[in-house]
C-alpha cells in the first residue's frame, strides 16, 4: 500500500464517504472490519442461545410469540452481517470454522447463564439496550454494507429492548417473590452488560485505528458511560437498585460515576473460560456438525442445476 494510496483513503473517510465492497482499501481496514463484523454475526447467532433456552417456558401464550419472534430477529441479524462481511472476500464458512476453533470470539456477554425468567427482562432490557448503544452510532460507519445492515438491525433491537422492559415491569411491579427475582436479575447482568462495551480505553488495542478509519465512532467509555447515564433512571423508574453502592450523580460532570467491572472477569471469559462458554462452543459446533447434510445437499442440487441449464 504505497503512502499516495492511504492518503487518498484517509481524505475519502475524513471527507465522510463510504466505502463500497469494489473500492480500494487498506488490507488493514478489510482485515479489521472481517474481524469486527465477524465477531458481531457470531454474537447475533451465540445470542440465540441464552433466550431460546426459556422459548418454552415462557409464562403466557403472548410472552413467547414476543421471545420467539425476537430469537428469529437475531438469527437474521447475524445472516446480515455475515453477508456484509461476506462482501470483503471471506466466506461464511471460513467464519464459522474460525469461531469454532478459537480464532474469533463472539461477545463476553452470552457466556453468562439465563437462570430464571426474568433474566430475559435483562437480558432484553439490559443487553439488547447496550447493544442498541453500540449500534445506532454504527449506522454511520464507514462501510457501506455494515452501515446499512446496522440500520434494519437497530430498528428492530429497540423492539428488543422495549420487550425486555416490559417484562422488567411486570416482574418489578407483581408480587415479592416476582420482584426478587427481578433484582436478582439486574445484579447478575449489571456488570457483565458493561463489560459488553470492550476494555477500558487505556486497553483498548484497536480503538485509535479504528477510530481513525470510523469502522468505530465512539470509544468503549464514551458509550458504556452514555449506556449508564441512560440506564440509571430506568433502573429508578423500575423500582430497582443497581449492584454498584459507588454509583452516584456527579453534577459537575453531568454523568454518573459507577464502578467499573472486574476486568479480570472479562478478560478470563474473553479467553475462553467464563461461566458457560464450553456449552456455547459446543452447540455452535453440534449446529454446524447436525447441518452438513443440508449444506452438502444444497451444494449438490446447485451443480446438478448448473449442468441441466448447461446441457
Ligand atoms: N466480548 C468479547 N470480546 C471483546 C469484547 C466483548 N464484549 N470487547 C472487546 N473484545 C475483544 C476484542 O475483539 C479484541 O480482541 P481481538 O483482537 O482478538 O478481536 C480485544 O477484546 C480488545 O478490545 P478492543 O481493542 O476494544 O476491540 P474492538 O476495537 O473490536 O472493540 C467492540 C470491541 C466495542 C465490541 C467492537 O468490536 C464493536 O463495536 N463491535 C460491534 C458490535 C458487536 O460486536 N456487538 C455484539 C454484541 S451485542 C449483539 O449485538 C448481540
Amino acid at each position: 500500500d504505497s503512502p499516495e494510496k492511504l492518503a487518498a483513503f484517509q481524505a475519502r473517510i475524513d471527507a465522510g464517504e463510504q466505502i463500497e465492497p469494489k473500492d480500494w482499501m487498506p488490507e488493514g481496514y478489510r482485515k479489521t472490519l472481517i474481524r469486527q463484523i465477524g465477531q458481531h454475526a457470531h454474537s447475533e447467532i451465540v445470542g440465540q442461545l441464552p433466550e431460546g433456552n426459556w422459548i418454552t417456558r415462557a409464562p403466557t401464550l403472548e410472552r413467547k410469540a414476543n421471545l420467539l419472534a425476537k430469537v428469529q430477529d437475531e438469527a437474521g441479524h447475524g445472516l446480515y452481517l455475515y453477508c456484509a462481511a461476506e462482501t470483503l472476500g471471506v466466506t461464511r464458512d471460513e467464519l464459522t470454522r474460525m469461531l469454532l476453533d478459537g480464532r474469533m470470539k463472539y461477545s463476553s456477554i452470552f457466556n453468562y447463564p439465563t437462570l430464571t425468567w426474568a433474566d430475559m427482562g435483562a437480558v432484553g432490557w439490559l443487553v439488547d439496550g447496550a447493544a442498541i448503544m453500540n449500534q445506532v452510532p454504527l449506522q454511520r460507519t464507514s462501510y457501506g454494507p455494515y452501515a446499512r445492515a446496522m440500520v434494519r438491525i437497530c430498528k428492530e433491537e429497540s423492539f428488543h429492548q422495549r420487550q425486555g422492559f416490559h417484562i422488567m415491569m411486570a416482574m418489578a411491579g407483581g408480587s415479592s417473590d416476582q420482584r426478587r427475582m427481578a433484582q436478582d436479575a439486574l445484579n447478575r447482568f449489571w456488570f457483565p452488560a458493561l463489560m459488553m462495551f470492550g476494555p477500558s480505553d487505556k486497553d483498548s488495542v484497536h480503538s485509535a485505528q479504528s477510530m481513525a478509519w470510523k469502522i468505530k465512532m465512539n470509544t468503549n467509555d464514551e458509550l458504556r458511560q452514555k449506556f449508564v447515564d441512560e440506564t440509571v433512571p430506568q433502573a429508578e423508574y423500575l423500582g430497582l437498585t443497581i449492584p454498584d453502592p459507588d454509583l452516584a450523580w456527579n453534577e459537575e460532570e453531568g454523568h454518573y460515576s459507577f464502578t467499573e467491572p472486574d476486568w479480570s472477569e472479562f478478560f478470563e471469559v474473553i479467553a475462553g473460560n467464563g461461566p458457560c462458554n464450553v456449552d456455547r462452543i459446543t452447540a455452535r459446533r453440534t449446529a454446524w456438525d447436525d447441518g452438513a447434510w443440508v449444506r452438502d445437499a444444497l451444494m449438490a442440487h446447485a451443480e446438478k442445476s448448473a449442468a441441466r441449464k448447461m446441457a
